[in-house]
């Protein structure tokens, strides 16, 4: 009876289940315990399972008070086991939605622990779906299998699709404090997630069906995706310009305060997001006979900045008395994004492959939340970054700008520095040695 959980929201007793404890559900896992709530959570990841029944927080963005409070007051509990999932009266599936080799959607992760929720799962159970994927995926995937059990959705069970906002890095906005968007397959299970979003968000948006609810994620990160790619196209053409800094462009456009938001060139889209949905929603149109060309344009050509990088080093390197082939590339920050440890799909990884097919072979890379890249047949390990780093590296090239870099100090002990994220904004000597993704190195007076 949806009375009796909408009671157990309210008292917080209802038993909370989060599948998959990645960059989104351990950040929600420990929100729900923050509030009071007993949290079980499970990842097929019996790494991540072994670090948490350590107490060792692998998420920078989840605060370590609050994590071991969780912990040591056991509101948190894991496993890599679905065991105990049948126990949980709310649960959120946080798995991820990658795409294949040909760029189609891979929803398997989320059939997967769907299915071991079916199998489990009791009568009035709510489930919802936090993934980001196609609009459809909730209503024509879930929703049957679980209505295969001759259970019925908004009377039985409960299932709704909530997207994640979650911007790993971000100073400002997290969990907490970012409003919520959901839509339920009825009007009990719309009802019944608002309540429960309510207990961790200070607003939730409720929308008439979870397909808005999916749409409306794909519509928040194409916007991005598209907004990007153009200024990258603009950044092109600057370079070709040889006269435009790109940069100094969109610092002037953001001085209007109404109609303009400003984006930022850069060596290409890394991470979970951004760089798949596109795909998510060009495979979805498809079954409509209708070309989403604009979307994918962008999502192409944003595509194409690993190798415009790669480019610019050989470029640079032609410059200089050294064969290409014996040259020696130091590449500078190699997640996907500043301060962040995540490197899934991160375009410096993609440029040290470029380079590497090139026949550049001595390859050096640091960052400060890598140890190691496997590529291909390589394993590149991350370097002590030294005055000798640099002053061995005939090109330097910053592509993810930490703000943990000394650049000034970078610049100084560089031969040839390319600046990919103009990191290198505010120095003041040596500017003859940077090559700036985006027209003219910033003049600085
Ligand atoms: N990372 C972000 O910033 C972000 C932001 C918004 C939305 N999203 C979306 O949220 C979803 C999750 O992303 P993420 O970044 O947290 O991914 P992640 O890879 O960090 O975490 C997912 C976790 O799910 C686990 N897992 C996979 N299959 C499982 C299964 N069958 N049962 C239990 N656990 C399983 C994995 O081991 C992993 O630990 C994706 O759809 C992503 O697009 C991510």
């Amino acid at each position: 009876m949806s009375e009796v959980l909408r009671e157990k929201i309210k008292q917080k007793k209802a038993k909370i289940g989060i599948i998959g404890l990645g960059y989104v559900g351990l950040p929600l896992a420990i929100e729900f315990a923050r509030k009071g709530f007993q949290v079980h959570g499970v990842d097929l990841d019996a790494n991540k399972i072994k670090l948490i029944q350590q107490k060792k927080n692998y998420i920078k963005d989840v605060v370590n008070k609050d994590f071991l409070h969780a912990i040591n007051n056991k509101y948190f509990t894991a496993s890599s086991s679905y065991d105990k999932i049948g126990d949980q009266e709310i649960i959120f599936i946080c798995v991820p939605t990658p795409v294949t080799d040909n760029k189609t959607p891979d929803i398997s992760f989320i059939m997967n622990s769907a299915g071991e929720v079916f199998k489990r799962m009791k009568r009035h159970t709510l489930v919802v779906l936090k993934s980001t994927t196609f609009p459809g995926t909730t209503e024509d995937y879930v929703q049957p299998l679980f209505d295969s059990k001759g259970w019925k959705a908004g009377k039985d069970y409960y299932l709704s699709f909530s997207p994640e906002r979650v911007d790993p890095g971000n100073k400002i906005y997290n969990t907490g404090n970012t409003p919520i968007v959901v839509g339920g397959v009825t009007r009990k299970c719309l009802e019944l997630s608002v309540m429960i979003l309510q207990e961790v968000a200070t607003k939730v948006h409720a929308v008439s069906t979870p397909r808005v609810a999916e749409m409306e994620k794909l519509l928040e990160n194409i916007f991005r995706s598209v907004n990007i790619a153009l200024v990258n196209e603009l950044a092109r053409l600057c370079d070709r310009m040889g006269n435009i800094n790109i940069w100094e462009v969109v610092e002037a456009a953001s001085t209007k305060p109404f109609g303009f938001m400003p984006f930022y060139p850069g060596p290409g889209i890394g991470g979970h997001c951004i760089q798949i949905d596109p795909y998510y929603l060009d495979w979805a149109a498809k079954q409509y006979d209708f070309h989403t060309n604009f979307v994918e344009l962008a999502a192409e050509s944003n595509e194409e900045m690993p190798f415009y990088v790669k480019d610019m080093v050989m470029r640079d390197l032609a410059n200089l008395p050294v064969k290409a082939t014996d040259a020696n590339v130091l590449i500078l920050g190699t997640t996907f994004k500043r301060d962040v440890e995540d490197a899934r799909n991160s375009p410096a990884i993609k440029i040290i492959e470029l380079l590497y097919k090139e026949g550049i072979t001595n390859i050096n890379f640091h960052d400060p939340y890598m140890r190691t890249i496997r590529l291909m047949d390589k394993i590149f390990r991350v370097q002590e970054l030294n005055e000798k780093l640099l002053k061995d590296a005939d090109v330097t090239v910053i592509v993810t700008d930490h703000t943990t870099y000394d650049y000034e100090w970078i610049v100084a002990f560089s031969k040839r520095l390319i600046d990919t994220r103009n990191a290198t904004k505010k120095i003041k000597n040596n500017r003859d040695k940077i090559s700036l993704l985006g027209g003219v190195p910033h003049k600085v007076s």
